[in-house]
């Protein structure tokens, strides 16, 4: 059963847009929105806009958009029955009773409870006399037992089938489990643990669930790690190992490592806001979810040349989420982890100093690049003078590429001038190039060829702008929905999915309240994004009773045209209305 819209519109009344949305970004008013940088993508110009008059947002970046739920749904990573449940939560409203469990909701709280008790009973396998091994193989790689407390390390054991029966002994279903990944179905049709054999690292959400586990085998086998697959409460690529506890730390920094054992040696050294990535490379939405808990990112990657490698990726992303990066270089070749095992009490201070001599990434990727030339001879001092300036030209604040420009000078005796024209010259290529692509971007936006939502757009864009700005026009004047239905009926739609918009809305309408109340909910987040941006068009801001007789002249006059040029398939009536209309218009 669906939501009751009075209940929806209560929610979104009582959950400002631009109130919700500012916790999470930056925002500026620009006239009668508010716009900031989109925390759905990479960028430095503000894309991202609010608008409060109908309590939508939408990014002419990446073309996300939808009211406050979609918000919800997509920057905390939760289904639509959950973002409802967060927002009502925040307002201080109650659920509608028997509100609508769906199925879906109802998994996720499920795998929810049994990836905790499945933390709890390998927590407990540690502690018990069978154990043993797991215990120490942590206190062997210098664990206290306060930081296997602290996150939740487990053991499990080399049986098969512990995990699960522990589990069905508390009711859950072989098919809960295996959703969890939990455990595998086998060829009988039972089901066998997942992770046996392993230490245990559970993966702890920003609300304290546990949406997964990596679990370390002892000896040298392979793999060494095993993760939790994707699941419905659990997406590698958007969630950070440790970011549960890094994002009380209180100081907008964070500490970026490789795996789990770097965060957890680097937290018992007494830094609590190291986190890593969870077997992958790091992606661009786990550096805007950074972004959201910190302003400066310290990459402690290894110092072997795979963690040389996705340092130079990490940085791009960063920067792209707008953070400030520093590069610590682990001395003596090593992970942070068996640094500061190897300095046992003095660790903390150890990796103090560390950070503190830690660069930039521009000075990093400058090191680095010096160490490919000879600056001995004048040909390496050009070479490496001539990519530098590459580098230097990609900086958007001209304060900091002045101090790299002075620098260089200094160092390498060469004038000012010519390493500024350098960079002016590469600048402004970059300039020419980013514009190219922007205006190839909305090129192909406007001509609707990538119109994933609407397909039939780019066939008939002329009558699909029109039927765009008839489906505006009634949301924002629903009393003209009478006078509008009069001329123009929805056989008429020359693009289908106009076409179900005019029909869901001209119901929603007839029923009353608000006709966007449920749209987040009555579609998918394509679609929900698509009819934002129609509702918040500047042909929609600009929809009036001339405009819209124009629009529907549009799309009758097409529809008309097409009757006439097949005449076999046209219905008489339509065929004589047009030459009445025809004739009326000729008076
Ligand atoms: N990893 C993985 N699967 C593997 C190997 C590594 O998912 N087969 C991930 C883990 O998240 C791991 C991270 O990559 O923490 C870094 O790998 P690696 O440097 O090999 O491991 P360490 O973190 O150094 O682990 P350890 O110190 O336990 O050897
Ligand atoms: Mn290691």
């Amino acid at each position: 059963m669906p939501l009751p819209e009075g209940f929806l519109q209560e929610l979104k009344d009582r959950n400002d847009m631009t109130e919700v949305a500012s916790s999470y970004v930056n925002l500026n008013r620009r006239g009668r929105n508010m716009v900031g940088l989109c925390p759905f993508h990479g960028e430095k110009t503000p894309s991202f806009n609010i608008y409060p008059e109908n309590g939508s947002f939408y990014c002419f970046g990446c073309g996300v958009g939808g009211d406050v739920i979609t918000f919800i749904m997509k920057i905390e990573n939760l289904d639509y029955i959950d973002a409802v449940k967060f927002l009502a939560q925040r307002a201080g409203m109650n659920m509608p009773e028997d509100s609508y469990d769906d199925s879906m909701a109802g998994l996720r709280k499920r795998i929810f409870e049994a990836n905790r008790e499945a933390a709890r009973f390998f927590y407990k396998s540690l502690y018990s006399e069978y154990g043993r091994r797991g215990l120490d193989y942590f206190h062997r790689r210098a664990l206290s037992d306060r930081t296997i407390r602290h996150f939740g390390l487990g053991y499990a054991d080399p049986e098969r089938s512990s995990l699960c029966n522990h589990l069905k002994s508390l009711g859950f279903k072989n098919s809960e489990l295996i959703s969890a990944n939990l455990a595998f179905q086998t060829r009988n049709g039972g089901v066998a643990d997942r992770f046996y054999d392993r230490v245990m690292f559970p993966i702890i959400d920003l609300r304290g669930n546990v949406i997964a586990f990596g679990g370390r085998i002892m000896g040298d086998g392979k793999p060494k790690y095993l993760n939790t697959s994707d699941t419905p409460v659990f997406k590698k690529s958007a969630n950070l190992f440790s970011l549960n506890n890094a994002k009380n730390s209180g100081d907008r920094s964070l500490i970026l490592c490789e795996g789990y054992m770097d965060v957890i040696a680097v937290n018992q050294a007494g830094f609590q806001n190291a986190v890593a990535t969870l077997g992958t490379a790091l992606t661009q939405e786990q550096a805007l979810l950074m972004k959201r808990y910190a302003d400066e990112v310290i990459i402690c990657y290894d110092s072997d040349e795979a963690g040389q490698k996705a340092t130079a990726r990490a940085i791009g992303f960063l920067r792209n989420a707008g953070l400030n990066i520093k590069i610590i270089t682990i001395p003596q070749g090593k992970d942070p982890d068996e640094f500061l095992r190897n300095k046992g009490s003095d660790a903390h201070d150890a990796f103090k100093n560390v950070i503190e001599g830690s660069g930039n990434d521009v000075e990093y990727r400058l090191n680095k690049l010096k160490a490919e030339y000879n600056l001995e001879l004048a040909d390496g001092r050009v070479g490496f003078l001539t990519e530098a300036s590459k580098i230097l030209a990609t900086l958007d604040n001209s304060i900091e590429q002045d101090v790299y420009i002075s620098r260089l000078c200094k160092e390498l005796e060469v004038s000012r001038d010519a390493v500024r024209q350098q960079i002016q010259k590469y600048g402004k290529k970059r300039y020419y190039e980013r514009r190219k692509e922007n205006f190839k971007n909305l090129r192909q936006n406007l001509s609707g060829r990538n119109d994933k939502v609407n397909t039939d757009r780019y066939k008939k864009p002329r009558a699909a702008t029109a039927e765009e700005g008839v489906i505006a026009y009634i949301i924002k004047n629903p009393d003209r929905l009478s006078y509008v239905e009069k001329e123009l009926l929805p056989e008429r739609f020359q693009t289908e999915f106009n076409r179900k918009l005019f029909e869901y809305f001209s119901e929603k309408i007839k029923g009353g309240g608000d006709p966007l109340a449920s749209v987040s909910g009555d579609f998918t987040q394509e679609e929900t994004a698509k009819i934002f941006q129609i509702v918040n068009s500047e042909h929609a801001r600009l929809a009036n009773e001339r405009t819209a007789a124009e629009n529907i002249k549009v799309i009758n006059d097409e529809f008309f045209r097409q009757q006439l040029s097949d005449p076999a398939s046209a219905d008489m009536d339509s065929i004589a209305e047009q030459l009445k209309r025809m004739k009326e218009s000729r008076q």
